[in-house]
């Protein structure tokens, strides 16, 4: 199974297993990380489960959707690794990745 590193807003870093045919913002959010919202439960309409990536993984997920990145355009917090983690899915190319839960709105 691959894990994922996650990052809370405080700084802190904790190792995650990352189930497969699970979003990373199910991950995150199965572990604990009540900071993350995912308000709209992961049908792109929210931007509450935004994440940093590692800039190392971006050509390894899939890119994002005109609906994501919008959404990414209206928070206030967006860089270059912006990523929702309701749009990235578990898979083996995401092993090792590390993502930082973004700053809330
Ligand atoms: S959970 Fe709402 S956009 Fe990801």
């Amino acid at each position: 199974m691959p894990t994922i590193n996650v990052i809370d807003r405080s700084g802190a870093k904790r190792e995650v297993e990352a189930e497969m045919g699970l979003s990373v913002m199910e991950v995150i959010r199965d572990n604990g990380f009540d900071e993350l919202l995912a308000l709209c439960g992961g049908c792109s309409s929210c931007a509450t489960c935004h994440v940093y990536i590692d800039a190392e993984y971006a050509d390894k997920i899939p890119a994002m959707q005109e609906d994501e990145d919008d959404l990414l355009e209206s928070t206030d917090h967006r860089n270059a690794t912006s990523r929702l983690s309701c749009q990235i899915e578990v898979s083996d190319a995401i092993d090792g990745m590390t993502v930082t839960i973004a700053p809330e709105d």
